[in-house]
């Protein structure tokens, strides 16, 4: 019988990259180390990927003079045993930086997760939703959701609307990008355009990438806004399931 991921006792990673600045949320720590509900945004990104079990194995990217810290911060949180946390520097870019936790993976990890740090409110069930399409047979699956916004694009130098793309055919995608490690791995290595997400450097490779439900709450924190709504999301949250 042939081997696939399916049927293989391989392990399921993620890779967490927290090395950016946070330039958008406006002065203060690095964006992963600032707090929500007294707990670092990181370390609410790392619980929520811990808490599927499926997930065996994490990579954290911390800031690029920031691994001790990182690694000092999880370790006084109480992690759960059972999850392999590795802790490596970042690079420059977003890029960089989920290419520095790839080669950071166990040999035995088949599929891989890539998840936004600054996501710390991702639901179980999303990233659960990933990775069972992933095993299923998806070589690249993204979470995504339909747009509230119209959305046009623009000539920056007049700001002038150049078109309107219709928007039933557009979504938002977010964080975890579930993939093939083999995939993940030859995308980065071939690919050097600047891109926002893991799953653009796959299309690049021709590879067909799926889309799986999205989630409201795996909103990115990016501005400081979306600060106010994470704050509300974990107070419903305490007060509903004693999370
Ligand atoms: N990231 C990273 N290394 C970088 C840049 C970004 O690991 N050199 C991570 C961020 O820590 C974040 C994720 O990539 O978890 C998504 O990036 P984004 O939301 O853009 O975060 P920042 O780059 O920190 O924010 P900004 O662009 O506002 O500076
Ligand atoms: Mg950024």
């Amino acid at each position: 019988m042939p081997t696939s991921h399916k049927d293989t006792n391989l392990r399921t990673a993620a890779v967490i990259p927290a090395a950016g600045r946070g330039v958008r949320l406006g002065p203060g720590a690095p964006k992963a180390l600032r707090t929500l509900g007294g707990v670092p945004i990181l370390v609410h990104a790392v619980r929520a990927m811990a808490r599927v079990r499926a997930v065996q194995v994490l990579v954290v990217v911390a800031p690029p003079e920031g691994a001790a810290e990182v690694r000092a911060l999880l370790d006084a949180h109480g992690l759960p045993e059972s999850t392999d946390i590795r802790v490596v520097p970042g690079g420059d870019s977003r890029q960089e930086s989920v290419r520095l936790g790839l080669a950071a993976l166990p040999d035995d990890v088949d599929v891989v997760l890539v998840h936004d740090a600054a996501r710390p409110l991702v639901p179980v069930e999303t990233v659960e939703g990933v990775v069972e399409a992933v095993r299923a047979g998806a070589p690249a699956v993204v979470p995504g959701l339909p747009l509230a916004d119209t959305v046009k694009s623009v000539d920056p130098a007049s700001h002038t609307v150049t078109g309107t793309p219709q928007r039933a055919l557009l979504r938002a995608v977010q964080t975890p990008q579930g993939f093939d490690r083999a995939t993940l791995a030859k995308a980065h290595a071939t690919v050097t355009e600047d891109v926002t997400d893991d799953a653009s450097m796959v299309e690049q490779l021709g590879v067909p990438v799926l889309v799986v439900p999205g989630h409201e709450e795996a909103f990115k924190v990016t501005r400081p806004l979306d600060l106010v709504l994470a704050e509300a999301v974990l107070a419903r949250r305490r007060a509903t399931d004693g999370y």
